[in-house]
């Protein structure tokens, strides 16, 4: 009797869990793409501090090279639009699995967690709206100077307002972004057996110094000692 009971849950369970791995393996391949433009991005933007011909320099570069420019773009898109799909799709299909019994208190947790990164993860994309508008396009921003890109974060930093919202879009960024790499550790397979803790530690690190070379660049222009 049991037997045939399990027989008729099982191809659900499977069918689900299939889809699941699927959509965790498309969430981890677009979130590393998103996290290297993240470190790129950072690497660049550091320039500030060399200088205003440094940065400005560099950015130059990057838009007389259209096709590495809008290739980037496309990536960058696709990239969102695949990671925001499969974590809508992981919500609601971790939501058909959730059981009760022995499995629930575990399925609880992980969804009050993705949850909690549906939630930062719109926070973020909203931030990334505002950053467009205050520093590609300028709509934002108080003096926007085409080609200026160090006038642009100068001026746009001084607006304090403007400078706490983005410290605290980064702070979410980084909860999202050490959540996240531990997932992502975990859905790529590197995470196995004794590794893990130190993956943790890894992730964890990595992500603190991203953030605070981030929050840098505001909190220097705020002190003055950018501009
Ligand atoms: C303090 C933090 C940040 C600073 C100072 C900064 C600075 C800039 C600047 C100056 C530009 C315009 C570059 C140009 O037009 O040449 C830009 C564009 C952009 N930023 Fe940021 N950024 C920051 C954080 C972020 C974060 C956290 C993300 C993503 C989550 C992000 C995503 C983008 C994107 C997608 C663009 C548009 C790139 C393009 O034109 O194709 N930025 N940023």
């Amino acid at each position: 009797m049991e037997k045939g009971a399990l027989s008729q849950e099982e191809p659900r369970e499977v069918g689900l869990l299939h889809a699941m791995i699927g959509r965790k393996a498309i969430m981890a391949i677009s979130g590393v793409v998103l996290f290297g433009y993240v470190v790129g991005h950072l690497l660049g933007n550091l320039q500030v501090f060399l200088g205003r011909e440094r940065i400005n320099a560099y950015a130059a570069f990057l838009h007389a090279t259209p096709s590495l420019l809008w290739g980037t773009r496309a990536i960058l898109l696709a990239s969102v639009v695949f990671h925001v799909m499969s974590a809508v799709q992981l919500a609601r299909l971790s939501s058909a699995a959730r059981p009760v019994g022995y499995h629930a208190r575990g399925t609880i947790q992980a969804s009050w967690s993705s949850r909690t990164m549906l939630w930062s993860g719109a926070a973020i994309a909203l931030f990334v709206v505002y950053h467009l508008l205050h520093q590609t396009v300028g709509t934002a921003h108080p003096d926007f100077r085409p080609g200026d890109v160090y006038s642009n974060l100068v001026v746009g930093f001084r607006q304090v307002p403007s400078s706490i919202a983005y410290i605290a879009a980064l702070v979410l960024l980084g909860m999202h972004l050490r959540h996240g790499g531990w997932a992502m550790v975990f859905s790529l397979g590197f995470a196995r057996g004794g590794s893990f803790r130190g993956w943790r530690r890894f992730v964890f690190a990595f992500t603190v110094v991203l953030i605070l070379g981030y929050i840098s660049i505001p909190l220097a222009v705020m002190a003055g000692l950018v501009g």
